[in-house]
């Protein structure tokens, strides 16, 4: 596996793929790999003659310095377990690499179709222009067939699919298809997260009562209403000690906006448990 750390690099490897007409495979990433990422690598060595993972904490879509700053960071371990998986190329670009002093703040601005004015766009204003931004990019520069990305970060995936099908920027990506792929949880049900890395282990224990929740809740949606079932999950874990939630909501898969009916729906949730900021979702 070759590991690259320049822009010119990677647009001469991917530029040389295409001229030998090999299919590539991209894998965002912000490093701190684990199964979830695991899965997504796989499926592209799968699909894919060529598989690029990129590993970069990207500052523009942190709104919170003290959470960039204490972003898992582990490059010697994420190499090799890429080696392993077979991946091709690890991207892993310093931010002035990729950015220019400019760029770096924040001034890139971008139409979501109003799909970031609800959950983490509401919380994290300016994390999905620095998500786009980085994205985007990535494109330009890997120029993939393919682009996985993990439903955990569903609002995310959705805002993904939004730029290259519908914004003013799709059809500038080639024959780009983004290819969602399912939450990975651990035996006890907890989503895998780089963050997860953060929690000791009292707090993992305490977190399993986010999925818990949740895969209760689909059971809750069978009598009671999306508004009684949205309050029941706040409800039950706000009510553990060491967990807090900064919202739930039941919202279309589609358009991410709020929804009475159970049609179509995804319930999104971000809990604090303690200091690590932890987001899932069910779809009903
Ligand atoms: O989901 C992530 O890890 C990041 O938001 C992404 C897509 C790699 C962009 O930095």
């Amino acid at each position: 596996m070759q590991i690259i750390s320049t822009r010119q690099e990677l647009t001469a490897f991917a530029q040389a793929c295409q001229q030998q007409h090999k299919s590539i495979g991209l894998v965002p990433t912000m490093g701190a790999l684990h199964e979830g990422h695991a899965a997504l690598v796989k499926k592209s060595v799968a699909d894919n003659e060529v598989t690029i993972v990129s590993v970069f904490v990207n500052p523009t879509q942190f709104n919170n310095k003290e959470d960039l700053a204490k972003y898992p960071r582990n490059q010697h371990a994420d190499a090799e377990l890429l080696a392993s998986l077979g991946a091709d190329v690890m991207f892993a670009p310093t931010p002035e690499e990729m950015y220019s002093a400019e760029e770096m703040k924040e001034t890139f601005r971008f139409d979501f179709g109003g799909l970031d004015a609800v959950m983490e766009g509401k919380m994290r204003p300016g994390h999905f222009n620095g998500v786009v931004q980085v994205v985007s990019r990535l494109f330009y520069l890997a120029k993939p067939n393919r682009a996985y990305f993990g439903e955990k970060d569903f609002q995310q995936l959705a805002i993904i699919h939004f730029m290259v099908e519908r914004s003013e920027l799709a059809g500038t990506f080639g024959d780009l298809r983004i290819v969602d792929c399912p939450i990975v949880r651990d035996k006890s049900g907890l989503a895998l997260s780089s963050r997860n890395a953060r929690l000791s282990e009292d707090e993992k224990k305490t977190a399993l009562h986010i999925s818990k929740t949740l895969f209760a809740s689909l059971e809750w949606a069978k009598t009671l209403s999306v508004k009684e079932v949205e309050d029941k999950v706040i409800e039950t874990i706000n009510a553990v000690e060491g967990l807090e939630i900064e919202y739930y909501a039941i919202v279309d898969q589609t358009t991410l906006q709020p929804t009475t009916t159970f049609n179509n729906a995804i319930g999104c949730v971000t809990v604090y448990c303690g200091q690590v900021r932890l987001i899932d979702n069910i779809k009903y």
